[in-house]
């Protein structure tokens, strides 16, 4: 074989690889790799025609040789799914049995966590989830709440007022609490009545370990016939018990809230001294093994009649808790602020 019948072969060679190349549906790329660039394929082949070529023609020859061949092999490769930028150098070569590559996946946040987890007891207790808007009118945060105007408990709440005048021409405010969904709920539901209901609300208050402006809350209603404070202490102490564990107790303390009479402050013992008095002092609950985690009582008159409820007829329960208390116990967060910065290192132990 002369130079010339070497450079014809070769062009034949690079048409035929062509060719198969475009006929990959028929012809699959690995067979196609064997036929021409393997050990014992057409390419191979003929650069070992080389060594009857003089020795002047060879060199050139060789380089012509060396260049399809990569070409050949970028071709391959890009149809294997291996970019041509990794180079000719990179044979291609796939191989599916390797891990893939580990890609950074989100989490949930931690108050989403303690709220899905909230949810689910009382979900397994009847309560379905209701909803309200963050931007409330007096009437449903305050005054169907039993707090008539001028009414001091209002000032236990640091209202953010909004310059939008509501129907009658108030002043609408973003929500201080949960509560109002209660009035939304029972003006739009006929009793029996079993919610919850989570959500954000703002109060003017300066940020610290244990405050901020803007919270979490979930708020619970049950309104039926015959509903009473046993009522209240039984679902308060199962919906404990499933979320803390079963040796969690709870003991009701005397309270005041406007829209409930009686009212009570809802300690849970201490999930982390266990309530144990000999040891080393507790941080959390302070050596008194008691933490307090909600209001609640028993769903006043007043509030029953403002939403057309007979009270002499229906009765009931209501309880309000802070999120963000709940998941600082549940994660051992010590500081209310960790759950806003979103840093990913915490973000991320919290699964
Ligand atoms: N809304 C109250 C607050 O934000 C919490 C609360 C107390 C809700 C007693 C209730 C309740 O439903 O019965 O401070």
């Amino acid at each position: 074989m002369n130079a010339t019948e070497w450079k014809e072969k070769l062009s034949a060679i690079r048409d035929s690889f062509s060719v198969s190349i475009n006929n990959v549906q028929t012809e699959n790329p690995e067979a196609i790799e064997l036929r021409f660039l393997g050990r014992k394929g057409e390419l191979a082949l003929l650069l070992r025609d080389l060594k009857d070529i003089p020795i002047e023609e060879r060199k050139a020859l060789g380089a012509l040789g060396n260049t399809a061949k990569e070409e050949m092999m970028v071709r391959l490769g890009a149809l294997k799914g291996v970019p041509a930028s990794a180079g000719p150098a990179a044979k291609p070569n796939l191989d599916l049995t390797l891990p893939g590559w580990p890609f950074p996946k989100g989490t949930l946040h931690p108050l989403t966590v303690t709220l899905n987890r909230m949810t689910e007891c009382f979900a397994k207790l009847g309560f379905s989830v209701a909803e309200g808007p963050l931007i409330e009118e007096d009437y449903f945060n305050f005054e169907a709440l039993n707090f008539p105007p001028f009414h001091p408990a209002r000032d236990m709440q640091d209202t953010f007022y909004v310059d939008v005048k509501d129907a009658s021409g108030k002043d609408m405010l973003l929500r201080t609490h949960t509560s109002p969904v209660q009035i939304r709920t029972m003006k739009n539901q006929e009793p029996p009545i079993r919610i919850i209901s989570p959500g954000r609300v703002f109060r003017s208050e300066a940020v610290d370990a244990s405050h901020s402006f803007a919270f979490h809350q979930i708020e619970g209603l049950y309104v039926d016939k015959n509903v009473s404070m046993a009522d209240l202490k039984w679902t308060l102490e199962e919906f404990m018990k499933d979320l803390f564990g079963s040796s969690a107790k709870v003991r009701f303390m005397p309270s005041y809230f406007p829209f409930v009479e009686p009212g009570a402050e809802v300690e849970v013992s201490c999930v982390f001294c266990r309530g144990k008095a000999d040891g080393p002092r507790c941080p959390v609950c302070k050596g008194t093994g008691w933490i307090e985690l909600l209001g609640a009582g028993v769903v006043h008159p007043n509030v029953l009649k403002a939403c057309n409820y007979d009270p002499a007829k229906w009765s009931g329960f209501a309880f309000g808790a802070g999120i963000e208390r709940f998941a600082m116990l549940l994660f051992g967060i010590s500081d209310m602020r960790m759950l806003y910065e979103n840093d990913l290192r915490i973000l991320k132990q919290v699964q």
